[in-house]
């Protein structure tokens, strides 16, 4: 006998609405975000900030789908490992951040991601002037996700001391923690 009326098969969108499950799950897949992390060299900030955030998100139960990049505005580094500091002060915390390479921003970025989130002001001063027409990625700063900091921007620890490259893990912690809340409260 078939049962009209039961709502197996059935859930609500975040408008109410109901919705068969399966058109639900691709929506939700459709929203599955992709973020690229972007800093100057893309050997400090952006490659910690990739990391941590893929080390937070696979916590996640059930683990967060989201694709996650990381580029430089400048091509400096262009193919080369994390800086050994970088490295060290994130192995420390049990992320292994080693096997990522730097690389530019492409234009081709600007269509690929959702969100392409700055270290700082300059960088994202620099993604704005070489956004194409075609862009659809949101360019924001990545401590927008942690207000608590007090801060807006990540400094190049580049040539600082250890202290920095701690603070940069710290405040990549607090944002990535940020930025997972507000893409869990979206789906
Ligand atoms: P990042 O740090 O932008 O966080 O990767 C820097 C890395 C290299 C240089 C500057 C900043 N550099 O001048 O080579």
């Amino acid at each position: 006998m078939i049962e009209f009326g039961t709502h197996r098969d059935m859930g609500i969108d975040k408008y109410g609405h109901e919705m068969k499950v399966d058109d639900l799950e691709k929506v939700r897949e459709d929203k599955s975000s992709r973020i690229l992390f972007v800093c100057l060299g893309n050997i400090c900030r952006s490659p910690t900030a990739e990391g941590v955030m893929r080390h937070f998100a696979a916590r996640e139960t059930p683990p967060m789908k989201i694709e996650i990049d990381s580029a430089g505005t400048a091509g400096y580094h262009i193919g080369a490992a994390p800086d050994s500091r970088s490295q060290a002060v994130a192995r420390r915390r049990g992320i292994d951040i080693s096997g990522l390479r730097a690389r530019r921003v492409e234009p081709g970025d600007y269509s690929k991601f959702d969100l392409m989130l700055a270290m700082d002001r300059e960088n994202l001063r620099a993604l704005k002037s070489a956004r194409p027409d075609n862009a659809r990625a949101q360019l924001r700063l990545f401590l927008e996700y942690a207000p608590q900091s007090g801060l807006l921007e990540i400094p190049d620890p580049y040539y600082g001391t250890e202290r920095d490259f701690e603070l940069v893990l710290d405040l990549c912690t607090a944002a990535a923690r940020g930025l997972i809340a507000e893409l869990q409260q979206r789906s």
